[in-house]
Protein backbone atom coordinates (compact mmCIF):
# COMPACT_ATOMS: atom_id res chain seq x y z
CA UNK A 1 0.00 0.00 0.00
CA UNK A 2 1.23 3.50 -0.93
CA UNK A 3 1.76 6.33 1.67
CA UNK A 4 -1.18 8.16 -0.03
CA UNK A 5 -3.28 5.43 0.28
CA UNK A 6 -2.56 4.89 4.01
CA UNK A 7 -4.76 8.29 4.67
CA UNK A 8 -8.11 7.07 2.99
CA UNK A 9 -8.00 3.12 4.65
CA UNK A 10 -9.30 4.08 7.73
CA UNK A 11 -12.48 5.26 6.95
CA UNK A 12 -14.20 2.28 5.11
CA UNK A 13 -13.53 -1.06 5.35
CA UNK A 14 -13.57 -1.31 1.50
CA UNK A 15 -12.11 -4.95 1.17
CA UNK A 16 -14.69 -5.99 3.77
CA UNK A 17 -17.46 -4.46 1.77
CA UNK A 18 -16.38 -5.24 -1.79
CA UNK A 19 -16.57 -8.69 -0.79
CA UNK A 20 -20.03 -7.97 -0.32
CA UNK A 21 -20.69 -7.18 -4.04
CA UNK A 22 -20.25 -10.53 -6.15
CA UNK A 23 -19.58 -8.39 -9.48
CA UNK A 24 -17.05 -6.84 -8.33
CA UNK A 25 -15.16 -9.61 -8.37
CA UNK A 26 -16.04 -10.13 -12.19
CA UNK A 27 -12.87 -10.39 -14.87
CA UNK A 28 -13.89 -9.04 -18.25
CA UNK A 29 -11.56 -9.28 -21.73
CA UNK A 30 -9.53 -12.63 -21.28
CA UNK A 31 -9.04 -12.09 -17.51
CA UNK A 32 -9.09 -8.67 -16.81
CA UNK A 33 -10.10 -7.44 -13.26
CA UNK A 34 -13.66 -5.10 -13.27
CA UNK A 35 -12.39 -1.41 -12.41
CA UNK A 36 -15.75 -0.33 -12.28
CA UNK A 37 -16.29 3.77 -11.93
CA UNK A 38 -19.74 3.66 -13.50
CA UNK A 39 -21.88 4.50 -10.35
CA UNK A 40 -23.09 7.52 -11.18
CA UNK A 41 -25.18 5.78 -14.06
CA UNK A 42 -25.91 2.91 -11.56
CA UNK A 43 -24.15 1.04 -8.69
CA UNK A 44 -24.08 -2.63 -7.67
CA UNK A 45 -26.10 -4.40 -5.40
CA UNK A 46 -25.01 -6.37 -1.80
CA UNK A 47 -25.34 -10.26 -1.61
CA UNK A 48 -27.99 -8.69 1.44
CA UNK A 49 -29.69 -7.05 -1.42
CA UNK A 50 -29.75 -9.62 -4.08
CA UNK A 51 -30.74 -12.53 -1.55
CA UNK A 52 -33.89 -10.53 -0.37
CA UNK A 53 -34.81 -10.31 -3.87
CA UNK A 54 -34.47 -14.13 -4.33
CA UNK A 55 -36.15 -14.69 -1.12
CA UNK A 56 -39.44 -12.23 -2.13
CA UNK A 57 -39.91 -14.16 -5.64
CA UNK A 58 -39.41 -17.45 -3.76
CA UNK A 59 -41.52 -17.39 -1.11
CA UNK A 60 -43.60 -14.34 -1.22
CA UNK A 61 -44.23 -13.02 -4.89
CA UNK A 62 -48.15 -11.77 -5.10
CA UNK A 63 -49.60 -8.61 -5.23
CA UNK A 64 -50.08 -6.45 -2.70
CA UNK A 65 -53.22 -4.32 -1.24
CA UNK A 66 -55.91 -6.38 -2.96
CA UNK A 67 -55.35 -10.37 -1.62
CA UNK A 68 -56.95 -11.37 1.81
CA UNK A 69 -53.90 -14.76 1.08
CA UNK A 70 -51.33 -15.14 3.18
CA UNK A 71 -48.31 -14.46 0.31
CA UNK A 72 -50.55 -11.34 -0.73
CA UNK A 73 -50.65 -10.03 3.00
CA UNK A 74 -46.80 -10.85 3.19
CA UNK A 75 -46.27 -9.39 -0.14
CA UNK A 76 -48.24 -6.01 1.21
CA UNK A 77 -46.27 -6.05 4.55
CA UNK A 78 -42.82 -6.07 2.78
CA UNK A 79 -44.21 -3.60 0.15
CA UNK A 80 -44.97 -1.27 3.11
CA UNK A 81 -42.09 -2.08 5.20
CA UNK A 82 -40.01 -0.80 2.76
CA UNK A 83 -41.90 2.69 2.32
CA UNK A 84 -41.32 3.04 6.06
CA UNK A 85 -37.55 1.96 5.50
CA UNK A 86 -37.26 4.93 2.85
CA UNK A 87 -39.00 7.47 5.21
CA UNK A 88 -36.51 6.51 8.10
CA UNK A 89 -33.34 7.26 6.05
CA UNK A 90 -34.24 10.50 4.49
CA UNK A 91 -35.94 11.55 7.66
CA UNK A 92 -39.91 12.04 6.36
CA UNK A 93 -41.92 13.54 8.65
CA UNK A 94 -44.58 11.10 7.58
CA UNK A 95 -44.38 7.49 5.60
CA UNK A 96 -47.34 8.71 3.77
CA UNK A 97 -45.11 11.38 2.32
CA UNK A 98 -43.24 8.32 0.20
CA UNK A 99 -44.52 7.84 -2.96
CA UNK A 100 -42.89 4.81 -4.84
CA UNK A 101 -42.25 5.35 -8.76
CA UNK A 102 -40.21 3.83 -11.27
CA UNK A 103 -37.33 6.14 -11.52
CA UNK A 104 -36.22 9.86 -10.39
CA UNK A 105 -37.56 11.24 -14.07
CA UNK A 106 -40.58 9.61 -13.34
CA UNK A 107 -40.85 11.29 -10.13
CA UNK A 108 -39.95 14.38 -11.21
CA UNK A 109 -42.43 14.24 -13.94
CA UNK A 110 -45.07 13.44 -11.16
CA UNK A 111 -44.56 16.72 -9.42
CA UNK A 112 -44.65 18.86 -13.66
CA UNK A 113 -48.21 16.81 -13.81
CA UNK A 114 -49.50 17.68 -10.51
CA UNK A 115 -48.81 21.17 -10.90
CA UNK A 116 -49.98 21.33 -14.30
CA UNK A 117 -53.60 20.01 -13.55
CA UNK A 118 -53.40 21.76 -10.12
CA UNK A 119 -56.12 24.42 -8.86
CA UNK A 120 -54.88 27.63 -7.33
CA UNK A 121 -52.52 28.41 -5.53
CA UNK A 122 -50.65 25.56 -7.01
CA UNK A 123 -51.26 26.09 -10.77
CA UNK A 124 -48.70 26.58 -13.37
CA UNK A 125 -49.97 28.57 -15.88
CA UNK A 126 -49.19 31.61 -19.15
CA UNK A 127 -49.22 33.74 -15.98
CA UNK A 128 -46.56 32.15 -14.09
CA UNK A 129 -42.99 31.06 -14.04
CA UNK A 130 -40.94 27.60 -13.79
CA UNK A 131 -37.36 28.39 -12.61
CA UNK A 132 -34.51 25.45 -13.19
CA UNK A 133 -30.64 25.15 -13.75
CA UNK A 134 -28.43 25.00 -16.60
CA UNK A 135 -26.42 21.44 -14.67
CA UNK A 136 -30.01 19.77 -14.68
CA UNK A 137 -30.01 16.26 -16.06
CA UNK A 138 -32.51 16.44 -18.95
CA UNK A 139 -34.88 14.67 -16.52
CA UNK A 140 -34.86 17.85 -14.88
CA UNK A 141 -35.60 19.67 -17.87
CA UNK A 142 -37.79 18.01 -20.36
CA UNK A 143 -40.77 17.56 -18.04
CA UNK A 144 -40.50 20.87 -17.12
CA UNK A 145 -40.18 22.34 -20.86
CA UNK A 146 -43.44 19.98 -21.75
CA UNK A 147 -45.64 22.04 -18.91
CA UNK A 148 -44.54 24.84 -20.00
CA UNK A 149 -45.11 24.51 -23.84
CA UNK A 150 -48.29 22.94 -22.66
CA UNK A 151 -49.41 25.95 -20.06
CA UNK A 152 -47.58 28.66 -21.49
CA UNK A 153 -45.33 29.19 -17.89
CA UNK A 154 -42.07 31.07 -18.69
CA UNK A 155 -39.11 28.23 -18.26
CA UNK A 156 -36.05 30.29 -17.04
CA UNK A 157 -32.67 28.72 -15.04
CA UNK A 158 -29.58 29.96 -12.98
CA UNK A 159 -26.53 29.63 -15.59
CA UNK A 160 -23.19 28.10 -14.55
CA UNK A 161 -19.52 29.95 -13.76
CA UNK A 162 -16.58 28.90 -15.25
CA UNK A 163 -15.66 26.21 -12.16
CA UNK A 164 -18.49 23.85 -12.60
CA UNK A 165 -20.78 26.46 -10.19
CA UNK A 166 -23.95 27.40 -10.11
CA UNK A 167 -24.38 31.66 -11.36
CA UNK A 168 -26.51 32.94 -8.39
CA UNK A 169 -25.50 36.15 -8.94
CA UNK A 170 -29.24 37.06 -9.80
CA UNK A 171 -30.97 34.70 -7.61
CA UNK A 172 -33.35 37.77 -7.27
CA UNK A 173 -33.99 38.18 -10.63
CA UNK A 174 -34.67 34.06 -11.54
CA UNK A 175 -36.83 33.97 -8.64
CA UNK A 176 -39.37 36.33 -9.03
CA UNK A 177 -42.88 36.96 -7.55
CA UNK A 178 -44.18 34.84 -10.68
CA UNK A 179 -42.40 31.75 -9.84
CA UNK A 180 -44.58 28.68 -9.00
CA UNK A 181 -41.70 26.62 -9.06
CA UNK A 182 -38.14 26.36 -8.52
CA UNK A 183 -36.46 22.46 -9.73
CA UNK A 184 -32.93 21.72 -8.87
CA UNK A 185 -30.42 19.49 -8.73
CA UNK A 186 -28.58 18.55 -5.29
CA UNK A 187 -25.44 17.16 -6.60
CA UNK A 188 -24.71 17.02 -10.82
CA UNK A 189 -24.20 13.67 -12.19
CA UNK A 190 -21.84 15.56 -14.86
CA UNK A 191 -19.67 18.55 -13.01
CA UNK A 192 -20.36 16.39 -9.34
CA UNK A 193 -21.26 19.98 -7.67
CA UNK A 194 -22.82 20.14 -4.65
CA UNK A 195 -25.36 23.13 -4.83
CA UNK A 196 -26.12 25.57 -2.30
CA UNK A 197 -29.58 24.86 -1.13
CA UNK A 198 -30.23 27.07 1.56
CA UNK A 199 -30.16 30.41 -0.49
CA UNK A 200 -32.18 28.85 -3.43
CA UNK A 201 -34.72 27.54 -0.56
CA UNK A 202 -34.81 31.02 1.17
CA UNK A 203 -35.50 33.21 -2.29
CA UNK A 204 -38.24 30.71 -3.15
CA UNK A 205 -40.06 30.76 0.02
CA UNK A 206 -39.59 34.50 0.30
CA UNK A 207 -41.99 34.54 -3.14
CA UNK A 208 -44.16 31.71 -2.25
CA UNK A 209 -42.71 29.24 -4.84
CA UNK A 210 -42.62 25.29 -4.19
CA UNK A 211 -39.32 23.96 -4.17
CA UNK A 212 -38.23 20.40 -5.65
CA UNK A 213 -34.75 19.01 -5.67
CA UNK A 214 -33.63 16.19 -7.66
CA UNK A 215 -31.27 14.11 -5.47
CA UNK A 216 -30.06 11.05 -7.45
CA UNK A 217 -26.39 11.81 -7.60
CA UNK A 218 -27.05 11.99 -3.85
CA UNK A 219 -29.57 10.23 -1.88
CA UNK A 220 -26.80 7.33 -2.37
CA UNK A 221 -23.74 9.35 -1.51
CA UNK A 222 -24.46 11.39 2.05
CA UNK A 223 -26.62 11.47 4.74
CA UNK A 224 -30.27 12.88 3.03
CA UNK A 225 -32.59 14.79 5.09
CA UNK A 226 -35.64 15.91 3.62
CA UNK A 227 -36.70 18.47 6.54
CA UNK A 228 -33.12 20.33 6.62
CA UNK A 229 -33.61 20.93 2.88
CA UNK A 230 -36.80 22.36 3.48
CA UNK A 231 -37.69 21.88 -0.22
CA UNK A 232 -41.41 20.24 -1.04
CA UNK A 233 -40.33 17.65 -3.19
CA UNK A 234 -37.36 15.42 -2.98
CA UNK A 235 -36.65 13.25 -5.53
CA UNK A 236 -34.27 9.88 -6.33
CA UNK A 237 -34.25 6.61 -7.75
CA UNK A 238 -32.85 3.30 -6.20
CA UNK A 239 -30.54 1.75 -8.67
CA UNK A 240 -27.94 4.33 -7.86
CA UNK A 241 -28.12 3.21 -3.95
CA UNK A 242 -27.17 -0.23 -4.23
CA UNK A 243 -31.10 -1.35 -5.27
CA UNK A 244 -32.63 -2.72 -7.93
CA UNK A 245 -33.64 -0.89 -11.22
CA UNK A 246 -37.31 -0.10 -11.78
CA UNK A 247 -37.79 2.08 -8.17
CA UNK A 248 -37.98 5.71 -8.13
CA UNK A 249 -38.98 7.99 -5.02
CA UNK A 250 -40.86 10.88 -4.37
CA UNK A 251 -41.24 12.62 -1.04
CA UNK A 252 -43.13 15.47 -1.09
CA UNK A 253 -45.02 17.37 2.23
CA UNK A 254 -47.92 15.96 2.75
CA UNK A 255 -50.13 18.86 2.71
CA UNK A 256 -49.36 19.67 -0.76
CA UNK A 257 -49.73 15.33 -1.80
CA UNK A 258 -53.63 15.75 0.03
CA UNK A 259 -54.38 19.26 -2.15
CA UNK A 260 -52.17 18.19 -5.38
CA UNK A 261 -54.45 15.96 -8.11
CA UNK A 262 -53.06 12.68 -9.23
CA UNK A 263 -51.50 12.21 -12.55
CA UNK A 264 -51.82 8.56 -13.38
CA UNK A 265 -55.19 6.92 -12.92
CA UNK A 266 -55.92 3.41 -12.33
CA UNK A 267 -56.58 0.63 -9.97
CA UNK A 268 -55.40 0.91 -6.60
CA UNK A 269 -55.51 4.92 -6.48
CA UNK A 270 -59.43 5.22 -5.79
CA UNK A 271 -61.28 5.40 -3.28
CA UNK A 272 -64.81 4.61 -5.28
CA UNK A 273 -65.50 4.89 -9.16
CA UNK A 274 -68.59 5.08 -11.01
CA UNK A 275 -69.49 5.76 -14.72
CA UNK A 276 -69.22 9.20 -14.17
CA UNK A 277 -66.52 9.71 -11.97
CA UNK A 278 -63.98 8.63 -9.12
CA UNK A 279 -62.89 9.74 -5.51
CA UNK A 280 -59.30 8.86 -4.95
CA UNK A 281 -57.28 7.50 -2.13
CA UNK A 282 -55.04 9.36 0.21
CA UNK A 283 -51.79 10.19 -0.27
CA UNK A 284 -49.38 8.22 -1.33
CA UNK A 285 -51.61 5.48 -3.31
CA UNK A 286 -53.32 8.31 -5.04
CA UNK A 287 -50.13 8.71 -7.22
CA UNK A 288 -49.54 4.68 -7.31
CA UNK A 289 -51.88 3.39 -9.92
CA UNK A 290 -51.58 0.31 -10.74
CA UNK A 291 -49.39 -2.71 -9.92
CA UNK A 292 -46.48 -1.28 -8.57
CA UNK A 293 -43.17 -1.91 -8.31
CA UNK A 294 -43.31 -4.16 -5.61
CA UNK A 295 -39.85 -6.52 -5.59
CA UNK A 296 -37.78 -3.34 -6.31
CA UNK A 297 -39.22 -1.66 -3.58
CA UNK A 298 -38.48 -4.17 -1.27
CA UNK A 299 -35.26 -4.43 -2.57
CA UNK A 300 -34.75 -0.73 -2.34
CA UNK A 301 -35.63 -1.38 1.44
CA UNK A 302 -32.84 -4.10 1.70
CA UNK A 303 -30.90 -1.37 0.11
CA UNK A 304 -31.27 1.17 2.56
CA UNK A 305 -30.81 -1.32 5.22
CA UNK A 306 -27.10 -1.96 3.89
CA UNK A 307 -26.78 1.44 3.67
CA UNK A 308 -27.33 2.29 6.98
CA UNK A 309 -25.36 -0.70 7.95
CA UNK A 310 -22.22 0.93 6.68
CA UNK A 311 -23.19 4.33 7.73
CA UNK A 312 -24.00 7.52 5.56
CA UNK A 313 -21.64 9.52 7.25
CA UNK A 314 -19.08 7.27 6.82
CA UNK A 315 -19.73 6.28 3.16
CA UNK A 316 -19.89 10.35 2.63
CA UNK A 317 -16.14 10.87 4.14
CA UNK A 318 -14.46 7.91 2.44
CA UNK A 319 -16.39 9.06 -0.79
CA UNK A 320 -15.10 12.85 -0.09
CA UNK A 321 -11.44 11.76 0.56
CA UNK A 322 -11.11 9.44 -2.56
CA UNK A 323 -12.77 12.16 -4.71
CA UNK A 324 -10.00 14.25 -3.25
CA UNK A 325 -6.92 11.66 -3.92
CA UNK A 326 -8.62 11.54 -7.49
CA UNK A 327 -9.00 14.83 -8.37
CA UNK A 328 -4.99 15.11 -7.49
CA UNK A 329 -4.37 12.20 -9.52
CA UNK A 330 -6.12 13.23 -11.82
CA UNK A 331 -5.01 16.99 -12.48
CA UNK A 332 -1.59 15.23 -12.96
CA UNK A 333 -2.34 13.59 -16.47
CA UNK A 334 -1.35 15.99 -19.12
CA UNK A 335 -3.53 17.25 -21.12
CA UNK A 336 -6.15 16.31 -19.13
CA UNK A 337 -9.24 18.98 -17.98
CA UNK A 338 -11.50 18.54 -15.26
CA UNK A 339 -15.30 19.50 -16.23
CA UNK A 340 -16.33 21.08 -12.98
CA UNK A 341 -14.78 22.24 -10.05
CA UNK A 342 -11.35 20.91 -9.67
CA UNK A 343 -11.43 19.99 -5.33
CA UNK A 344 -13.31 18.21 -3.66
CA UNK A 345 -15.36 21.12 -1.68
CA UNK A 346 -18.75 20.95 -1.79
CA UNK A 347 -18.52 18.14 -5.21
CA UNK A 348 -19.92 14.78 -5.23
CA UNK A 349 -17.68 11.82 -6.34
CA UNK A 350 -18.59 11.85 -10.37
CA UNK A 351 -15.55 13.46 -12.11
CA UNK A 352 -16.23 14.26 -15.95
CA UNK A 353 -13.06 15.48 -18.09
CA UNK A 354 -11.92 15.96 -21.34
CA UNK A 355 -8.42 14.45 -22.64
CA UNK A 356 -6.73 16.60 -25.38
CA UNK A 357 -8.41 15.94 -28.45
CA UNK A 358 -8.89 12.50 -27.62
CA UNK A 359 -12.98 11.82 -28.22
CA UNK A 360 -14.34 10.86 -25.07
CA UNK A 361 -15.96 7.20 -26.71
CA UNK A 362 -12.19 6.24 -27.91
CA UNK A 363 -11.19 7.62 -24.69
CA UNK A 364 -14.06 5.37 -22.92
CA UNK A 365 -13.31 2.57 -25.21
CA UNK A 366 -9.31 1.65 -24.53
CA UNK A 367 -10.28 1.75 -20.81
CA UNK A 368 -12.46 -0.57 -21.75
CA UNK A 369 -10.41 -2.90 -23.39
CA UNK A 370 -8.18 -2.64 -19.77
CA UNK A 371 -11.14 -3.56 -17.75
CA UNK A 372 -12.37 -0.17 -16.55
CA UNK A 373 -16.00 1.24 -16.80
CA UNK A 374 -16.24 4.39 -16.95
CA UNK A 375 -19.28 6.59 -18.88
CA UNK A 376 -18.67 9.16 -22.12
CA UNK A 377 -20.85 11.11 -23.85
CA UNK A 378 -23.35 13.96 -22.30
CA UNK A 379 -24.40 11.75 -19.58
CA UNK A 380 -27.85 12.94 -20.49
CA UNK A 381 -26.97 16.67 -19.73
CA UNK A 382 -26.16 18.06 -23.17
CA UNK A 383 -26.74 21.57 -21.82
CA UNK A 384 -23.38 21.38 -19.86
CA UNK A 385 -21.79 20.12 -22.86
CA UNK A 386 -23.45 23.70 -24.76
CA UNK A 387 -21.96 25.84 -21.97
CA UNK A 388 -18.06 24.55 -22.15
CA UNK A 389 -18.25 24.20 -25.64
CA UNK A 390 -17.54 19.89 -25.76
CA UNK A 391 -19.31 17.62 -27.39
CA UNK A 392 -18.76 15.19 -24.52
CA UNK A 393 -16.72 13.99 -21.50
CA UNK A 394 -15.58 10.98 -20.07
CA UNK A 395 -16.64 10.33 -16.54
CA UNK A 396 -15.08 8.52 -13.55
CA UNK A 397 -17.93 8.23 -10.49
CA UNK A 398 -17.25 6.15 -7.30
CA UNK A 399 -19.21 4.79 -4.59
CA UNK A 400 -18.47 3.49 -1.03
CA UNK A 401 -16.54 0.38 -2.68
CA UNK A 402 -14.25 2.07 -4.73
CA UNK A 403 -10.39 2.13 -3.47
CA UNK A 404 -7.79 4.41 -4.14
CA UNK A 405 -5.91 1.43 -6.13
CA UNK A 406 -9.00 1.93 -8.82
CA UNK A 407 -8.54 5.62 -8.87
CA UNK A 408 -4.52 4.40 -9.48
CA UNK A 409 -5.89 1.76 -12.00
CA UNK A 410 -7.70 5.02 -13.71
CA UNK A 411 -4.32 6.96 -14.12
CA UNK A 412 -2.62 4.44 -15.57
CA UNK A 413 -5.55 3.56 -17.64
CA UNK A 414 -5.13 7.29 -19.20
CA UNK A 415 -1.97 7.05 -19.92
CA UNK A 416 -1.99 3.84 -22.03
CA UNK A 417 -4.59 5.79 -23.92
CA UNK A 418 -2.31 8.85 -24.60
CA UNK A 419 -0.10 6.42 -25.91
CA UNK A 420 -2.30 4.45 -27.78
CA UNK A 421 -2.99 7.82 -29.54
CA UNK A 422 -0.03 9.31 -29.87
N1 LIG B 1 -28.39 9.57 -14.89
C1 LIG B 1 -27.46 8.56 -15.18
C2 LIG B 1 -26.08 9.10 -15.45
O1 LIG B 1 -25.80 10.22 -15.16
C3 LIG B 1 -27.92 7.64 -16.22
O2 LIG B 1 -25.25 8.41 -15.96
Amino acid sequence: MTVAHQGLTGLLDTEAIRKDFPILDREIHDGKKLVYLDNAATSQSPRQVLDVLTEYYEKHNANVHRGVHVLAEEATALYEGARDKVAEFINAPSRDEVIFTKNASESLNLVANMLGWADEPYRVDHETEIVITEMEHHSNIVPWQLLSQRTGAKLKWFGLTDDGRLDLSNLNEVITEKTKIVSFVLVSNILGTHNPVEAIVRRAQEVGALVCIDASQAAPHMPLDVQALQADFVAFTGHKMCGPTGIGVLWGRQELLEDLPPFLGGGEMIETVSMNSSTYAPAPHKFEAGTPPIAGAIGLGAAVDYLNSIGMEKIARHEHALTEYAVQRLLEVPDLKIIGPVTAEDRGAAISFTLGDIHPHDVGQVLDEQGIAVRVGHHCARPVCLRYGIPATTRASFYLYSTPAEVDALVDGLEHVRNFFG
